[in-house]
Formats: C-alpha cells, structure tokens, sequence
C-alpha cells in the first residue's frame, strides 16, 4: 500500500514509518518540523508542510495517490493545552479538517486517526473500556475527542471509513536504539527519568496522595512498535469494509510512577533522586486500557508487556542518542 503519515517526523510517526517499511509499503511523511526531526525520517519522501495551511495538504494529495493516511500530526502535551488553548483547538481541529478536505476530493477514504485515552478523562471503572464515558479533562482531550466527532461526520457524509486509536501511555524505542523519543521539552516520565538517573539531577514526582497502593498515578505503557503494528493491522482492517473504529490500544495493566521508577533503576543501574511536586492538571488515580476490542477486531498482541523490556529499548536509545537526534 501507499500511505500518507502526518506527523511522521515525530515520536510514533517515525517508529511507524519504519515499520511500515519494513512490512514492503511505499510510505511518504508530512510533517512541519515544528516538534518533529527530519533525521528520524530516514529515506523517506519527506514533504515539510503544514496541516494549518489547506494548500500545503492539498497539493499533497494532487500530487500523490494513497490508500490511506495515519495521521499523527497534532500538539500533544495535555499540561501545555491548559496554557494555550487556542493553540491546541486550532492545531488539531483545523489541522484535521483542512486533512479531511483534501481527502474528500481524492480515492483516497481511509484515515487512521490517533486518538487518546484523554477523552475518558477520570474514568470511574477500570479497565477502561471504548463504551466508558467520553469526559476529557483537559483541552487536549477535548481537542481529540471533537475531532473524532468530525470524522463521524465525514463518515456519514462522504464515507471517509476512520479509525479512531486511543493510546494510552506510548513508550520505548526501536531496540537498536536507532529511533526514538526525542521531545522538547520532555515530559513523559521514561526519557526524563532515563535523562535524571544519568545526570544525578532530581526526578520531579508530580503528587504522591493518589488513591493507589503507592500513591503515584498508574499508567498503561504501551511499546511503541506495538503501537505501529496496531496501526497497519488497522489499515488492514479497514480495506474493503464500509465500517469505521474506536479502539483502546495499552496493554492492559498499570505500573505506578514508583514502578516505573524502579524499573528504571534496575535497567540503568543507577539509583534515581525524587523531588516532591503538586499534582499536575488532568492526571487521573489510574488508567488502563480494556483492549479486549483491539484483540478481537484487529487479532493484534502486544509483544512488549513487561515494563522492564520496554524501558530496556528506550534505554538503549538514550544511550546512542543522549541528546536526541542532534546527538
Ligand atoms: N506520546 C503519547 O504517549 C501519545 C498518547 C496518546 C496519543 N498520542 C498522539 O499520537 C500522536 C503522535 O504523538 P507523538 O508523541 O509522536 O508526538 P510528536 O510531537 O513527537 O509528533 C507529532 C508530529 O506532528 C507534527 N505536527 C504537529 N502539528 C503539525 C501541523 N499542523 N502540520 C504538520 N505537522 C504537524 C510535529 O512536528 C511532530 O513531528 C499525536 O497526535 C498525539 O496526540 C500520543
């Protein structure tokens, strides 16, 4: 297949690219650079555009032919979306839309939308489920649920089929450490910690009066190949059926903060300094994902289940590439 990655100079679009290479698909990368890298695209066909501009999009699709698109492309920190919310709103709403323009003039009807667990925001029952309450509790969520409502309705008007992916926590590297996470400012808690447990520097712990057994949030870390994998299987499952998705991708258990620190003590063999912090915004107790639906619609399996081999592979990409891509 030929397909459009929006968002394919960043963290989960790079990965997915090279997976989708490496399963024989012809893949070509918009990205506008703005948080992304162009070392993480490879020999791809990289066109440096922006999903704001309906021209840049345009000309994309007068260009080429694509059986599908995944569309990555979005602004993605949840604290951040509470600061500037008009930002978030424009980005991934008009971002999405002038996407689904473009599109409704081509063949092209299949679009694999990265969605969030944010939608669910608190949720009260866990595992949590695709039929669980949509209730997000920051901009962020809020941002990426409106926009699978606007697939809905390009759905229902010009039969553009979508899946919406909703990921919990996306963590890892490829394990040759080649490709990986490389976000500035950093906020997700292996590559801070990885970065903190290697310069001595203390690792912020954002609340410990959580009603969990520890007290630290619990999270659903999913591997990043897992993730691609999900995503061509998604592709796939699409072609050919007059059917449109929501599903849960983690992998069904959570690990508290304190876990995941550990396990990043135990991978680097260095012992990591905590600072206590308040709470930050929208964070939940708990989350993880039933994703009995990703089983059972897409037949996928996650392969990275255990924390420990996850933080392995992120590890090794920290190592190679201390400072990132610039490294
Ligand atoms: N990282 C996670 O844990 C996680 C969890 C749930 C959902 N998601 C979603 O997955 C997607 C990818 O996340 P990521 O961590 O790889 O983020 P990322 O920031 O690394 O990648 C996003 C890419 O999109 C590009 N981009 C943003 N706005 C654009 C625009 N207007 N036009 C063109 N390119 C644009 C950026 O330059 C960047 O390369 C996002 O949509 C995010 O909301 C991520």
């Amino acid at each position: 297949m030929n397909i459009l990655i929006t968002g394919g100079a960043g963290y989960i679009g790079s990965i997915t690219n090279w997976f989708l290479k490496s399963k024989g698909h012809t893949t070509v990368v918009f990205d506008n650079l703005e948080n992304g890298h162009k070392e993480a695209v490879g020999d791809t066909q990289l066109i440096v555009g922006d999903l704001r501009n309906k021209e840049d999009i345009r000309k994309v699709f007068s260009d080429g032919r694509f059986d599908a698109v995944i569309h990555f492309a979005a602004l993605a920190l949840a604290g951040e979306s509470m600061e500037k919310p008009y930002e978030y709103f424009y980005n991934n709403i008009t971002g999405g839309l002038n996407l689904l323009e473009a599109m409704r003039e081509t063949t092209c009807k299949t679009i694999i939308f990265s969605s969030t667990c944010a939608v669910y925001g608190f949720p009260k029952n866990l595992p949590v489920a695709e039929e669980s309450p949509i209730a997000p509790a920051s901009v962020y969520g809020a941002s990426k649920r409106n926009f699978e409502e606007i697939l809905h309705w390009y759905d229902t008007i010009y039969s553009i089929k979508h899946a919406n992916l909703r990921y919990f926590n996306a963590c890892g590297a490829l394990p040759d450490g080649s490709l990986g996470e490389d976000h500035k400012p950093e906020t997700h808690i292996i590559p801070v910690a990885l970065s903190k447990a290697v310069s001595g520097e203390s690792f912020p712990l954002f609340g410990k009066d959580y009603q969990t057994q520890d007290g630290t949030c619990i999270r659903d870390y999913i591997h990043v190949l897992d993730l691609a994998d999900a995503h061509l299987k998604a592709v796939e499952y699409l072609q050919g059926k007059d059917t449109t998705v929501s599903i849960n991708l983690g992998v069904g258990r959570g690990y508290s903060n304190m876990e995941v620190l550990h396990a990043v003590e135990e991978v680097t063999g260095k012992k990591l300094k905590t600072v206590d912090k308040p709470r930050r915004w929208g964070d939940p107790d708990a989350i993880y994902a039933d994703n009995t639906q990703a089983k059972e619609l897409l037949g996928w399996e996650p392969q990275f289940t255990d924390i420990t081999s996850i933080i392995q592979t992120a590890w090794k990409w920290h190592e190679k590439h201390p400072l990132g891509y610039k490294s």
